[in-house]
């Protein structure tokens, strides 16, 4: 472990920064095109205020929780990114050591640098697959979600919002001068030759989702829904799950900050699917916000990756902790000891 053992998320960002090579901070940091939307991911949660609850019994704090049925320590968990063998060397594996240690649940991104069968062998907690995939390769889709489904993955996790990809341009400038490491799950099983003529990126439509249903009998979560009107589809289609996510900022810039667009989606789903939410988490007090306005669990993604770059398993485990310890204590704080006594009233709706 470092010298210095940070004290909270933000200060791994900026031992992260110190440590990656330019390039991989580049991609791990950068949003879309101006950032606004990575901007505002952060400063919506900031504009929320609390409203606690005093003289209320809180020696015991409670965040136990179940997602789609497993038992999770904490509604916090990690989210899907690709590539952290570019923040260190056991890549995923030792990610999901990490949310092991924590008793949560991990995401695992169809861009991994680990095969998601070696992710599988870690000590870990329950483990979600997510899938990219077009119409045009449902045959290596289909081959990835039986590979997940045999090596005890819970749920697949189809991400929505990225018919194209995003333009990252901090990324787009300096990619070229890294050697990233190559996609673990390709390696035995390439997708096949893209298409010139068609655009880069996962394309799909309901139909494809229709189609993913019946050769997998996991469960799905749709990830990067914003709308209401997509989250009503969602629960007529029978999807299980919907992470309200905007990719971090890295997609479609100045789309609404994620804990904005919760609320609409948590109305309009009125408890037919499971909502999560990502984007923008770095405190136990984000944490509280989004349990108050209708998540049933958050994810964090650039964290993590932080404390990879910074220590290892160790670090990522220690990212965990410091967020966990701080749900707990803004828990206590707010006077809401137990995930059932945090409603909308812990929030002022009004700065919305
Ligand atoms: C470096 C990086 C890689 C990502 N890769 C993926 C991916 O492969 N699949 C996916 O669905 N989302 C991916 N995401 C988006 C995350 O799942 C998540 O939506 C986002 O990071 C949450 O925001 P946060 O980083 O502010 O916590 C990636 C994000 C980052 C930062």
């Amino acid at each position: 472990m470092t010298q210095i053992r940070p004290v909270n998320l933000f200060e791994y960002e900026a031992m992260a920064h110190k440590r990656l090579p330019p390039a991989v901070w580049d991609y791990f940091s950068g949003g879309a095109n101006d950032e606004v939307t990575l901007r505002e991911n952060r400063a919506a949660f900031e504009r929320i205020q609390i409203r606690p609850r005093v003289l209320v019994d809180v020696s015991q704090i409670s965040m136990a929780t179940t997602l789609l049925g497993a038992p999770v320590a904490m509604p916090i968990c990690v989210a899907p990114s690709a590539m952290h063998g570019a923040a260190c060397e056991d890549g995923e594996c030792a990610t999901a050591a990490a949310a092991g240690a924590l008793g949560t649940l991990m995401a695992v991104s169809t861009e991994s640098t680990r095969t998601l069968e070696e992710i599988a062998q870690s000590p870990t907690g329950p483990l979600w697959f997510q899938l990219y995939f077009s119409s045009s390769t449902r045959g290596h889709a289909e081959r990835l979600a039986k590979r997940a489904e045999a090596a005890g993955y819970r749920a697949i996790v189809v991400t929505v919002d990225s018919s194209r990809w995003g333009q990252k341009e901090r990324h787009a400038r300096s990619e070229a001068t890294f050697t990233w490491p190559p996609s673990g799950n390709f390696i035995q099983d390439p997708l096949p030759d893209r298409n010139e003529d068609e655009a880069d990126g996962a394309a799909i439509t309901w139909a494809d989702i229709e189609w993913l249903r019946s050769v997998t009998a996991l469960p799905l979560v749709l990830k990067g829904i914003l709308t209401a009107e997509d989250a009503h589809e969602c629960a007529e289609h029978g999807i299980a799950g919907i992470l309200v996510s905007n990719h971090g900022g890295r997609q479609l810039d100045t789309v609404a900050a994620t804990i904005e667009a919760l609320p609409e989606i948590a109305s309009a789903v009125a408890g037919r699917c499971e909502v999560y939410l990502d984007g923008g988490v770095r405190r136990g007090t984000d944490v509280l916000k989004a349990l108050a306005l209708g998540a049933r669990a958050v994810f964090v993604g650039r964290p993590v990756l932080w404390g990879l770059a910074v220590a290892g398993a160790e670090g990522a485990q220690h990212v965990l902790e410091l967020l966990r310890d701080e749900l707990e204590l803004a828990m206590a704080l707010a006077g809401r000891p137990a995930l059932a006594d945090i409603d909308t009233s812990v929030v002022r709706t009004r700065a919305l």
